[in-house]
């Protein structure tokens, strides 16, 4: 018994190594059960039905999944939003040109009539969420064929989701916890109409840029602004001059009493995707090889980018938000990789893997179980890694990379619409333009012809030749120097923005349909077929074979961590994260404080760097020290960090105090502990926050635009 008692808190020490367990995403219905009382020791005044209830109106009708990939909190009676500037900045930057640069001076709609509407942007509210597991799993426990398994859960989850969406007024989605040991249903309803308010100069909301993201410490006013509006009935109405301001169930009050080192925090929104439960092999393929890879990928491309965008305001205009996306992810990996090996994190893996396995035997569960288990889901990423290694290059070459492969695709997409049609409609010929203009408005052919250059060579070396089809090898034997791939790039009608226009304008089926004999469509459809035959179906199917053995593994974990709570993975779904304000040892004898001020903009201001450039009127509000009342002790508060467990996704996030008050929006994480997606240390990962207080401050001081500051709610 004592063996086994120590045997656990070695385990378990794996897990959680802390009293209070600052890492987890926790689920908001969940709270009562698991996780208030901890909050409340650590700080928090308000109860789990403040926090999610269906009931009455509750925090969680305050917080948004903001677009596809991030969250954003209500903060006045009026569908005021804010979120960050990155979580805006494609909807920023779609408004702006060069006579309207409100990437460069930011933008601030004076009255009602002047904010802008951004088609296409939806914000997500969270009518309830629920354990549906029993249904979704019901009649599968006879069924052991895996495929009619999997169909079974697939035909209960739809009707679930069938019948929670109520006719459609609603959205709902079944989804896996645990790896399918658990499911949830989600009901979201969906506003449309939802316009730009305000934003930031780039020097404010993007101070640092590139250079300084993923760092601490940090500077960046990351936030911008955005109202919902609604039918005269406040329910979901797409964009009409009509609709009025969205009245929220909830918005959140702001305090401007700011933070102190050891005050409790909590985060609540939207983190994308965590893996923390994987085994040894997982994670060494996670750093070994697909980060690796992609980085290399992406070194190339960002080279690209950078050069014209320096050469050109337009192509700098142009490729802002996906250079600033290629970007991103390129530097967490990095960060990823360096933070999983200083970690020794397969070691740690492997050393748990051990401890499973001896607790296993202990149980009679190894050799009849578990063994199998872990060694088939070892062998399984095994064979998956060079799978992974071609889907990774195609993802980031033919799917996405090389432009004129997305041209190629939506003309292909197109004219098989036309196939079952005997005449061209103009609607048919209108969308194509539509579609077609855009892809020739927002990018840069010369940049596009070097991506082709450098990233086909890149393809061609990089996958396996079983992985590539014989024609673009073909291509790539008889093409082999930048000058003649690029003149293969050029002979594309695809290249050829006036002729292929007027083509689409005024074509017949048979000429346009010609079109799919050009070589660039051949290469591009070519790739494709390669991809989505005989790829993408075998990554999928080893994935989902992946996917079972994670359901035993952690099945597994959970029995071995049984009376523990245990968190699921992200998986874009409304989680809490609590923690509190805290600094860190990044390296052996450096100790970080836990907040910036506007000082550190002044000191890293360079007119030289277009990171650190700092607008004039800043820097004047600096120099009289101007700080009304959004100032502390003489100084301006610009950001600060927390031990809260947060991910991509969780951007723009609200930060709340112990009163459930704002205190911040999330933004960022810091460098040394950007493997927490997964492998969570509590010692040195930290997520980064915009402290209200500035954001505040530039609405107000700097931009002039307090009236906007009399529809929020202050605490006093
Ligand atoms: N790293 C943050 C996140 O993952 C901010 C990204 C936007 N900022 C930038 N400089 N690219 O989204
Ligand atoms: N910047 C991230 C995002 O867009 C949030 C930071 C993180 O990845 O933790 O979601």
């Amino acid at each position: 018994m004592i063996r086994k008692l120590l045997l656990y808190t070695l385990i378990s020490g794996l897990f959680v190594p802390s009293v209070f367990s600052r890492d987890g995403m926790w689920i908001p219905s969940l709270l009562k059960k698991y996780n208030i009382e901890e909050m409340q020791r650590m700080g928090f005044r308000l109860t789990a039905e403040d926090v999610y209830d269906i009931n009455n109106a509750s925090m969680k009708d305050a917080v948004v999944q903001f677009g596809g990939g991030c969250t954003g909190e209500l903060i006045s009676g009026e569908g005021l939003l804010i979120t960050n500037h990155h979580c805006g900045y494609g909807q920023i930057q779609r408004h702006s040109s060069i006579e309207h640069d409100y990437l460069t001076d930011g933008f601030w709609a004076k009255s009602r009539a002047e904010e802008l509407a951004c088609p296409g942007l939806t914000v997500s509210f969270l009518e309830r969420m629920e354990d549906v597991t029993a249904t979704v799993l019901q009649g599968t426990d006879t069924i052991s064929n895996p495929v009619r398994k999997s169909d079974r859960i697939r035909l209960n989850s739809g009707a679930l989701e069938r019948e929670a969406a109520n006719g459609g007024k609603f959205r709902a989605m079944v989804r896996p916890l645990f790896y399918g040991n658990q499911y949830f249903l989600h009901v979201y309803k969906i506003y449309t109409d939802v316009r730009l308010v305000g934003a930031p100069p780039s020097s404010i909301g993007k101070f640092g840029g590139d250079t300084d993201n993923w760092v601490w410490p940090r500077h960046t006013g990351d936030f911008s602004l955005f109202r919902i509006y609604a039918g005269k009935d406040n329910e979901p109405a797409s964009y009409s001059k009509e609709n009025v301001p969205f009245k929220p169930k909830k918005f959140l009050t702001i305090s401007l009493k700011g933070v102190e080192t050891g005050d409790f925090t909590m985060v609540f929104g939207y983190p994308g995707r965590t893996t923390q439960y994987l085994t040894s092999e997982g994670v060494n393929l996670i750093m070994n090889q697909r980060d690796p890879d992609r980085i290399g990928v992406r070194d190339i491309k960002l080279e690209i980018m950078d050069r014209y965008m320096k050469k050109d305001p337009v192509v700098r205009i142009q490729y802002a938000a996906k250079y600033a996306g290629v970007s991103n992810a390129w530097k967490k990996w990095q960060g990823e990789i360096l933070g999983l090996k200083k970690n020794n994190a397969v070691a740690k893996k492997q050393q748990f893997e051990a401890a499973f396995k001896n607790w296993a035997e202990l149980n009679n569960l190894w050799e009849n179980k578990y063994r199998e288990v872990l060694s088939g889901l070892q062998t399984a990423q095994t064979s998956y890694a060079p799978f992974a290694r071609a889907s990774d290059y195609y993802a980031e070459i033919v799917n996405g990379g090389v432009e004129i492969f997305s041209l190629a695709k939506t003309i292909q997409d197109n004219l098989k619409g036309l196939q079952n049609q005997k005449e061209v409609t103009s609607e048919w010929r209108s969308a194509l333009l539509r579609q077609v203009g855009r892809f020739y408005r927002e990018s840069y052919q010369p940049l596009d012809e070097e991506l082709f250059d450098r990233l086909l060579p890149v393809l061609n070396s990089k996958v396996d030749p079983s992985f590539l089809p014989e024609q673009f090898k073909t291509m790539m034997a008889k093409n082999t120097s930048a000058t003649a791939l690029s003149a293969f790039y050029q002979k594309s009608m695809l290249a050829d923005s006036v002729r292929l226009l007027a083509l689409i304008r005024t074509a017949k089926a048979d000429k346009l349909n010609k079109i799919s004999k050009d070589p660039m469509m051949i290469l591009n459809s070519e790739l494709r077929k390669k991809y989505e035959e005989e790829i993408q179906p075998k990554v999928v199917a080893m994935e989902a074979g992946i996917e079972a053995g994670m359901k035993l593994w952690m099945e597994g974990i959970m029995q071995l961590e049984k009376g523990k709570a245990l968190y699921p993975d992200a998986n874009s779904t409304l989680r809490v994260s609590y923690g509190k304000v805290e600094g860190f040892m990044p390296t052996d004898g450096v100790l970080y404080k836990p907040y910036t001020t506007l000082d550190g903009v002044m000191q890293k201001f360079n007119p030289a760097i277009e990171d650190y450039a700092v607008p004039p009127g800043l820097k004047d509000l600096y120099d009289k020290k101007d700080y009304g009342r959004y100032g502390e002790k003489g100084k301006l508060p610009v950001c600060f960090v927390a031990s809260n467990h947060t991910s991509g996704g969780n951007s723009g996030s609200p930060v709340v105090n112990f009163n459930g008050e704002l205190i911040g929006v999330n933004f960022d994480r810091c460098w040394e502990g950007t493997m927490s997606d997964v492998m969570y240390d509590p010692e040195i990962c930290r997520n980064i926050i915009l402290d209200i207080r500035y954001a505040l401050f530039v609405i107000d001081k700097y931009a002039g635009a307090g009236y906007l500051l009399e529809e929020m709610k202050l605490a006093n």
